[in-house]
């Protein structure tokens, strides 16, 4: 059911970003960015909000003046200020939206990531908290309004003694110490925002928490530009004499306030907290997803820590060995959070197809496809290959996993596929065993799109190995010309097409390839003693 929902919409998210994809590049596409974006605004917000702050004056009867002051007098950097805390806390409530959508669309919320995805839900009620929390202190009409009608639903629970909207009743009730606590709130729920944006990233190695540069300063710039342009205005000062009638509502914040006004608090209640317990069981909801984590084999580990650098979900930790091998740690996985992505794969020395084992036990594999399949799949696509006759055509292997540019629709008898969960898995040795021993002219290794690999650093790992620049590096011996990447989500078909036909070109105009190893025999597992990984990933 939830797929039947996911599917057409991820069609047309990824559509959608490719549009922004053609002119700015995936590094500046800012949907690429929303968890980033998301912080950075907290970060405007907070750095405007103490500037602010120190004008501000914190009593019922003083505030709204001291607003204006900023606004009208010192328009040029109060009211500039005022205007940027305003605007980037309305876009935040955009961001963190289009970023929760953007995660459920993409299917980044199940299996493992339920903690990432559970933890998300009260930033959004204390996001919602600290922005409505801020237009009280405004104290204009619609602060007024948003006050009684925030109290009032609060007030249907029964929780207090005696009801909080009787303190904005009349202007007597109201007095300036339940304004300064009103203060203290509006400061203390952002710093309560703060920490569970931090519990949120927890468990993320590496989150990606700031923005490319050159889009901070632009999302500044053109903040700036609007703050000019058109500053943030306050509604007339509160009266508690009357009810205000023409509201200029803010629509991030004060979304739900014509439901309240229409249906009451009851059914506001219903609604926000149905919203909320629905997106907290959402990951659980069929269709599970049900991953073998990856499994260390001791034998073959030689604690190079390769993997635990390499996870993108910090599953990987290296404890001490009590095995008596000559290596002082060993590589474990913590099952709970292992994606079974296999990216650890790919970094591990001892994952190489050069090895003699007719089965290829590795340092750290995954029990439902082990790097012997991607060997043993790898050596039937290029036997393929060999019978397809391929003519003057190069022969090429693509690499593509579930996630990324769609590899199945690939038909052309020069071209063969070979299936893997995300590119990172694959070691720089395999390009080295398939070009070195003349098994096909080219490789072309594909994912999703840049930035956004489903297993986070499934594309940017495989480009670092593959120009020397991580651990395992490609060989040196081995003509990088011949390797070929092309990132791409599933709607991008054409590209795919586009890229194969340029790589074929390419491949063409090439030298034939000088140093060809000579094959040899692999030997079945019960010939051999425990290995040496270090000194066989050497070889
Ligand atoms: C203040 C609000 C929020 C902030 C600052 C924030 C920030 C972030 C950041 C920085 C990341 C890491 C991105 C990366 O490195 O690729 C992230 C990931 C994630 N966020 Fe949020 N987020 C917020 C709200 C939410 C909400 C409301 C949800 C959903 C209920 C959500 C769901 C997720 C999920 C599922 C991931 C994991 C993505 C993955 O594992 O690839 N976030 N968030
Ligand atoms: S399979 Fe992926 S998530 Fe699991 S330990 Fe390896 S790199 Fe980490
Ligand atoms: S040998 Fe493999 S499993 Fe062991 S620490 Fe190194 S990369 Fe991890």
């Amino acid at each position: 059911m939830l797929s039947k929902i996911q599917t057409p919409l991820q069609a047309a998210l990824l559509i959608f970003e490719g549009w922004f994809d053609r002119p700015l590049g995936p590094d500046w596409n800012p949907l690429r960015h929303l968890g980033a974006l998301s912080f950075f605004f907290f970060w405007v917000v907070v750095v405007s909000g103490i500037y602010v702050y120190i004008f501000f004056e914190t009593s019922v009867g003083s505030a709204y003046n001291s607003i204006e002051r900023m606004t009208i007098d010192h328009w040029y950097i109060s009211g500039v200020m005022r205007s940027f805390h305003r605007y980037a806390s309305d876009a935040m409530v955009v961001v963190v939206l289009l970023h929760m959508f953007r995660e459920f669309i993409m299917d980044r919320y199940r299996g493992i990531r339920w903690f990432t995805w559970v933890s998300g839900i009260p930033t959004i009620w204390l996001l919602y908290a600290s922005g409505i929390g801020g237009y009280w202190l405004v104290w204009d009409e619609f602060a007024q309004y948003l006050i009684i009608a925030s109290s009032e639903w609060l007030d249907w629970l029964g929780i207090f003694g005696e009801p909080l909207a009787n303190n904005f009743l009349t202007r007597e009730a109201f007095t300036d110490r339940m304004f300064s606590l009103l203060l203290f709130l509006h400061i203390a729920i952002p710093l309560f925002l703060l920490i569970a944006s931090w519990i949120h990233v927890i468990k993320i190695s590496r989150p990606r928490i700031n923005p490319p540069k050159g889009m901070a300063i632009g999302t500044i710039s053109m903040m700036t530009v609007l703050s000019l342009i058109k500053p943030a205005i306050s509604d007339a000062p509160a009266d508690l004499s009357i009810v205000p009638q023409d509201l200029n509502l803010d629509w991030f914040y004060a979304l739900l306030y014509p439901l309240y006004d229409k249906w009451g608090a009851g059914a506001l209640w219903i609604i926000t907290v149905g919203v909320s317990s629905f997106l907290t069981i959402l990951p659980w909801l069929p269709p599970q997803k049900i991953n073998d984590s990856a499994q260390v084999d001791n034998l073959n580990c030689n604690g190079c820590s390769r993997c635990y650098t390499d996870c993108p979900f910090d599953a990987v930790t290296m404890q001490p060995r009590t095995d008596g091998r000559p290596y002082p740690r060993i590589a474990e996985v913590d099952p709970d959070i292992c994606t079974a992505c296999g990216i650890c794969i790919g970094a591990c020395p001892t994952a190489t197809p050069f090895r003699s084992q007719d089965m290829l036990v590795t340092g750290i594999d995954l029990p439902r496809f082990r790097l012997t399949e991607l060997r043993d799949n790898t050596d039937k696509s290029l036997a393929q290959l060999k019978e397809k006759i391929p003519g003057d055509k190069p022969r090429i292997i693509v690499y593509g996993c579930d996630f990324g540019i769609d590899v199945k629709q690939i038909d052309a008898p020069n071209v063969v596929v070979t299936k893997l969960p995300c590119i990172g898995m694959l070691p720089p040795s395999f390009v080295d065993y398939i070009l070195m021993r003349d098994k096909a002219d080219g490789v072309m290794l594909t994912g999703c799109r840049e930035g956004d690999c489903f297993h986070r650093f499934g594309i940017q790992w495989t480009e670092q190995r593959m120009a020397g620049e991580r651990d395992p590096y490609l060989r040196k011996r081995v003509p990088v010309e011949r390797v070929h990447t092309c990132w791409g989500a599933v709607t991008d078909s054409k590209k795919l097409h586009e890229e194969i036909a340029e790589f074929e070109a390419s491949l063409i105009a090439q030298q034939p390839l000088e140093i060809v190893l000579p094959e040899k025999p692999r030997k079945p597992v019960a010939d051999r003693p425990a290995e040496n990984p270090t000194r066989e990933a050497a070889e």
